[in-house]
């Protein structure tokens, strides 16, 4: 009898609020990695995924600086290949070294982008990079990840996860954030919210007609109304 009350009651807590949709970020779970050869995994040593990453050229891997900020390149290993992060599918490669952009400190204050060079190179094929027409609002992008399921989710997607996410207007970004930057970030999501990147999705791709135009940088939670998903405008740091 007692153990029923406390099986009832756990139930109770961890059930989603009525209408909310636990696969929250609106997102679907990916089918084949064939669909996104280029994705890839950040994890530890130990297996543990923390960001994603997408390959760019064959050992070169684009990401978050804030994946890898003070972090020992060494300490870094590449899953790609892999679907499903409970699986020993695809590779592990290890980093050694990376770049970040010059000058950053914090996701919040931009310039959150980093190049990981892998150990070996990967069969690809790599992900093209975007061009700045790639920003315009109302465009739909797709993000890509292995992260929470809701804001404050502990469990995380051991299978890839996408979501389809319209980029917003600076200025309805603006007015979301008083730390946004035009010129080195855009927002993505929708004015309900409800689709969003989350944590450990960091340093994902956000896609754009088959290109990178978008890293997974930083929110106020996680798909709520009128805090969309900031991510980085990847041409602002082409060269
Ligand atoms: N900073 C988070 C991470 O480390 C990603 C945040 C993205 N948040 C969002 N609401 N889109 O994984």
């Amino acid at each position: 009898m007692r153990l029923t009350a406390a099986v009832l009651a756990l139930f109770l807590v961890t059930a989603a609020p009525a209408g909310a949709d636990p696969r929250i970020v609106g997102g679907t779970p990916v089918g084949s990695i064939a669909e996104y050869p280029w994705m890839v995994a950040l994890t530890t040593a130990g297996g543990y995924q923390y960001c994603g990453g997408a390959l760019v050229g064959p050992a070169l891997v684009a990401t978050a600086a804030h994946c890898v900020y003070q972090k020992a390149p060494t300490s870094i290993y590449v899953v790609s290949g892999r679907l499903d992060l409970t699986t020993t599918q695809g590779a592990v490669t290890k980093v050694t070294q990376y770049q970040i952009a010059g000058g950053y400190t914090i996701p919040q204050q931009g310039k959150d982008i980093a190049l990981l060079t892998l150990a070996n190179a990967l069969p690809g094929p790599v992900l093209p990079i975007a061009d700045s027409s790639a920003y315009l609002a109302g465009t739909t992008g797709t993000v890509l990840g292995w992260g929470r399921l809701a804001e404050g989710d502990t469990n995380k997607s051991p299978v890839l996860r996408k979501a389809s996410v319209p980029i917003m207007a600076d200025a309805a970004c603006t007015a979301a954030y008083t730390s946004y930057q035009a010129d080195s970030m855009f927002c993505a999501g929708l004015p309900q919210g409800g689709v969003d990147s989350c944590t450990d999705d960091s340093g994902g791709p956000f896609v754009v007609n088959g290109k990178l135009a978008g890293i997974v940088s930083w929110g106020k939670g996680c798909a709520r109304p009128g805090q969309p998903g900031v991510y980085t405008r990847v041409t602002a740091y082409l060269s």
